[in-house]
């Protein structure tokens, strides 16, 4: 991948630049939680974005996919946005970054990446943390890596319609090798715990149902509202109240006859699910496999029937990994298609992934797709 962008950076600019990378992210747990200022349990993977760059002295960007093979060129002012989606991820960093004081000028760049997109392991969260890492680095900026996770959420929000939470950007930039991160999404305080599943007997694989659903955004943005909405009529009561995180099923139960029937089925979601990642990080403590595969079990009944964000494709896989003998199985990521993520004992391994893949191609029609995860660093400069 570095060659290709080399060559390529080299034939469009005549010139070398510096190398940036930042990985994509998988969960163990603790979905939809963050937006609700819950806990997530992520780790940053051995894929992500790959970025070289250099200043030009003036100020305008040129950049090029590798990826979608295209070429976008713009300035750094609002008016000035590309059209092109993946480039509006770039742009929007670099406002971003202004917005914050950030003094930038224009640059060459080339990335290309490996983590596959729309698949649930935050593709353009790695993008944009690769950008909000380069552009301090080469700035001489000073930002911390809160506010560079904070520029690519933003950018998310501001410039690519998607209402996200934290956990995808702060995935990319916090990374370590090794390590899952417990993060309060409230607080924004953190602790690392050592993941090393293999060392218990334990493999974790992700399948890819290779389903991307188009709507995706907008029913992302839809359930983000419906516990908005439960939170203000919580609040009426518990003005304390800020996100679901502060309340309890009896405080939703006090406002069940208030909200829809569907608002009230997201909300329960939630608050089970920020109590699943506190019991899975206990279990992880104690080497307690067993219990971290029932609750993954649990989110994806959850996510399947309460918060909807499941679809058949998954179920199945699901369904399948539940006859396999799985540890823990579930949807991960913001759901509508993407992958499972699967806690497998090494025995039942080769079992699993061949019946998957027999069944999941016979029922529909193509194979899913095989990821072993390895838990890697966050965004850094290459030397
Ligand atoms: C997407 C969002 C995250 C998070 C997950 C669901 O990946 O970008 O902020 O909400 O969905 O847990």
């Amino acid at each position: 991948m570095k060659e290709k962008i080399s060559k390529k950076f080299e034939e469009l600019f005549h010139t070398t630049g510096s190398f940036y990378t930042s990985p994509g992210r998988i969960n163990l747990i603790g979905e939809h939680t963050d937006y609700n200022g819950g806990f997530v349990f992520p780790g940053a993977i051995d894929k992500g974005m790959l970025a070289e760059i250099k200043p030009n002295g003036t100020s305008k960007v040129r950049a090029f996919s590798i990826d979608m093979d295209d070429y976008a060129e713009f300035g750094l002012t609002e008016e000035e946005a590309p059209k092109a989606s993946w480039a509006r991820y770039i742009f929007g960093v670099c406002r971003e970054t202004i917005k914050r004081g950030g003094h930038i000028e224009g640059f060459d760049t080339v990335f290309a990446g490996d983590v596959p997109l729309g698949a649930g392991m935050s593709s353009s969260a790695a993008l944009e943390s690769t950008y909000a890492f380069a552009l301090n680095d080469l700035f001489g900026l000073n930002i911390d890596k809160f506010e560079l996770a904070k520029i690519g959420q933003s950018t998310e929000h501001n410039y690519c319609g998607v209402n996200c939470g934290i956990m995808d950007q702060f995935a990319s930039v916090f990374g370590q090798k090794g390590h899952l991160i417990r993060l309060d999404c409230r607080s924004l305080e953190y602790k690392y715990f050592p993941f090393d599943p293999e060392a218990a007997g334990y493999k974790l694989v992700l399948l890819d149902s290779v389903v991307k659903h188009e709507l995706a955004s907008s029913a992302y943005n839809k359930r983000r509202q419906s516990c908005e909405s439960v939170v203000a009529a919580i609040k009426r009561n518990h003005p304390e109240v800020e996100y679901l995180r502060d309340a309890n099923m009896e405080m939703l139960n006090e406002v069940k006859a208030d909200v829809s029937a569907e608002d009230y089925m997201r909300a329960e979601y939630v608050i089970e699910e920020i109590q699943r990642v506190l019991d899975v990080c206990d279990a992880l403590e104690k080497g307690d496999y067993e219990t971290v595969g029932e609750k993954m079990y649990g989110t994806h009944y959850g996510m399947s029937k309460l918060y909807e964000v499941s679809c058949e494709e998954l179920d199945f896989l699901n369904d399948i990994a539940k006859e396999c003998g799985v540890t823990g199985s579930r949807v991960m990521g913001g759901g509508f298609g993407g992958c499972t993520i699967n806690l497998v004992k090494a025995d039942k391994y080769e079992a699993f992934v061949e019946k998957a893949f027999a069944e999941y191609t016979k029922k529909f029609g193509h194979a899913p797709k095989l990821y072993d995860v390895v838990i890697s660093d966050g965004a850094r400069r290459l030397a």
